[in-house]
Order: structure tokens, then C-alpha cells, then sequence
């Protein structure tokens, strides 16, 4: 990677999003960060050949690359997205539904590169299922927050957070939809303040 120095403001970055699944907040960036545009999602990865998140970025005209990543072949995959990383000059990552753990090594080197979106208010809630365990422990609100990925499971340094009401009657489904909706909205911007230079990656 790339041009841009965190901290700093990017007149022009270029973005890759990890994503495993359906690829909805992967669809929020790529409408706020079109094709073409100064600021752009350029590249989609994704260690799931079958994931729609890879469908939406083909069939926008997106770099899109299946990697896999079998059981104890993080090095490899790492090693291959490094690769794509560096051809396609991406100045910032965005993890979203992207369901691996990354070595320490490969989120070191990229340090303030590296954004995730996690369904809970961190640092509540870090790992799985976060919308079920927020309701198991009879929270009154959850929601969702971006952050600067380290080498920890969701504990890096906090861009951003939006905050949905848990209602009375609320489903894992129904409150996973609604912080989904939060989610949307907020990872284009906390994107935004990254490249800004506004929101800056202290460790
Ligand atoms: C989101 O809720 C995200 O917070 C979580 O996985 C979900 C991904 O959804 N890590 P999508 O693939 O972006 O639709």
C-alpha cells in the first residue's frame, strides 16, 4: 500500500473491503465511495468464493478476488492479499463482515490502514453474536462502532459509534437490522474521518 499517510488528509485514496458475506456495508461504501471517484472503493476480497459480497463488486466492474483461507493458511492468504493490496495501490482497508482474524504481523504493518465495523457498542460486547449476548444481558441500547483494527478481537483504537434503542419484544433479527441500519450510515463516514485526517490512529 499506497500513497497516503494516516493522520493525514487524502485528497485521493483508493479502498479495498474484506467481506465474507452478503455484503451490505460493502454496498454503503461503494455508494458513498463510487467507482471513478477521487475517493474510491477499488478492490472487494474475499476468503468465501460464493459470498454476494463479490457478486455486488463484480458486477459493479471492481477488482474482486476470492482468496481462500483454509484451516492454518492464513500466511498464504495474507500473503496473496498483501499482494493484491500492493498492485491495486489501496491506501485503506475496510473489514466489513469480514469473519477472520488477521496475523499481528499483517495489522502491524498497517497500522491505521486497517478499519472494521463491529454490531455493539465496544468495548461491550467484543467476538461473536455481540447483538445476542447484548440481549441476553438485558441491555436498554446497543449499536455499532468503527475502529482502527489492532492486533487485539475488536479492541483497536474507536473512530466511531452509533447508538440504537433495544426495544421491548426485540429479536436477534429485529435488532441486528436495526444497528445494521446504523452501521450504513456510519462506516461511510468514520471513513471519511480517516481520510480526512481527522480521526487519527493512536495506538
Ligand atoms: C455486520 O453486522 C457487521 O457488523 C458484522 O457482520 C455483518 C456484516 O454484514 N461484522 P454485511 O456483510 O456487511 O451485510
Amino acid at each position: 500500500m499506497a500513497n497516503w499517510t494516516p493522520g493525514t488528509r487524502a485528497r485521493r485514496a483508493r479502498i479495498a473491503v474484506f467481506a465474507s458475506g452478503r455484503g451490505s456495508n460493502l454496498g454503503s461504501l461503494m455508494s458513498a465511495y463510487p467507482r471513478g471517484a477521487d475517493r474510491a472503493v477499488a478492490m472487494v476480497i474475499s476468503d468465501q468464493a460464493a459470498a454476494p459480497a463479490l457478486e455486488r463488486a463484480r458486477k459493479a466492474g471492481l477488482a474482486a478476488y476470492h482468496i481462500q483461507f483454509p484451516k492454518g493458511g492464513r500466511e498464504a492468504f495474507e500473503r496473496q492479499a498483501a499482494g493484491a493490496l500492493a498492485i491495486g495501490e489501496i491506501d485503506l482497508v475496510c473489514l466489513a463482515g469480514f469473519m477472520r482474524i488477521l496475523s499481528a504481523e499483517f495489522v502491524r504493518e498497517r497500522f491505521g490502514r486497517i478499519l472494521n465495523v463491529h454490531p455493539a457498542l465496544l468495548p461491550e460486547f467484543p467476538g461473536l453474536d455481540p447483538q445476542r449476548r447484548a440481549l441476553q444481558a438485558g441491555a436498554r441500547a446497543s449499536g455499532c462502532t468503527i475502529h482502527f483494527v489492532d492486533e487485539g478481537i475488536d479492541t483497536g483504537p474507536i473512530i466511531a459509534q452509533a447508538r440504537v434503542p433495544i426495544l421491548p419484544g426485540d429479536s436477534e433479527a429485529t435488532l441486528s437490522e436495526r444497528i445494521l441500519a446504523a452501521e450504513h450510515r456510519l462506516y461511510p463516514m468514520a471513513v471519511g474521518l480517516v481520510l480526512d485526517g481527522i480521526s487519527r490512529p493512536v495506538p
